[in-house]
């Protein structure tokens, strides 16, 4: 039997609401004979042939059927929130697909607006400069103590709770008034951007759906 072998598109989706995706990501969405992504993240398309769901727990999975849809010859979407490369599935699924010998040449990455850069863009942050982390599904909370008090602003993905981050910084002897900024839910109708202290921010609650931007 003569192997085929399709092809892979990652695609980054933006922070949530359609006005962010990109026509390219459109476009491919159509071509495509399979899509991957959330509920959420698919629910942005229109006409999406062979839908795939994945949740936290089978996203691995999903993902490997995927892949495995690829070798025989389809098109499959992959859709990521954000951008790809921005702790999103771009590693999982090069991994997988190198694992199970799919081509790199098959694979293409359309980029997507980042959660971060819509929330440099919302604060006036040109973020060339400043330091970019994600903790986001790790647990290396202790990597952001070397660089909060380098001068340059800190925006980052948050492990878990926003206010666990915050009380971690005050128990390192970060101070209770250093300004703090918290973008939640961006480009949905019910977005949020809170300026506040560290202090009053280790006291208050959000949704997982945040970026965290720490001032020097
Ligand atoms: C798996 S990461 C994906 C990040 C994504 N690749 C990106 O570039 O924005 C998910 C985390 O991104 C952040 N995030 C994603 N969408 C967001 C939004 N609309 N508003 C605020 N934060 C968001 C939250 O911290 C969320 O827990």
């Amino acid at each position: 039997m003569i192997k085929m072998t399709g092809k892979i598109y990652i695609i980054g989706i933006g922070p949530g609401s359609e006005d962010y995706l990109t026509k390219k990501a459109l476009d491919t969405v159509k071509i495509s004979d399979y899509t991957v992504g959330s509920t959420r993240a698919i629910e942005l398309f229109e006409n999406v042939k062979g839908k795939i769901a994945f949740n936290v727990k089978d996203l691995v999975d999903k993902l490997e059927e995927g892949v495995e849809l690829a070798i025989k010859g389809n098109i499959v979407s992959i859709l990521s929130t954000g951008d790809p490369g921005f702790s999103g599935v771009l590693n999982t699924v090069l991994r997988i697909s190198k694992e199970k010998d799919f081509p790199k040449e098959n694979i293409e990455v359309i980029p997507g607006i980042s959660s971060l850069q819509l929330a440099a863009a919302k604060t006036y942050i040109q973020w060339d400069n400043a330091n970019v982390m994600t903790f986001h599904g790790r647990e290396n909370t202790e990597d952001i103590l070397p660089v909060i008090n380098n001068g340059k602003i800190t925006i980052a993905l948050p492990s878990r709770k926003v206010k666990d981050m915050a009380q971690f910084l005050l128990d390192n002897g970060i101070e209770d008034e250093r300004k703090v900024v918290v973008c939640e839910r961006l480009s949905y109708p019910d977005e949020r951007i809170v300026e506040s202290t560290l202090k009053d921010i280790a006291q208050s609650e959000f949704t997982y759906m945040c970026i965290i931007i720490i001032y020097p």
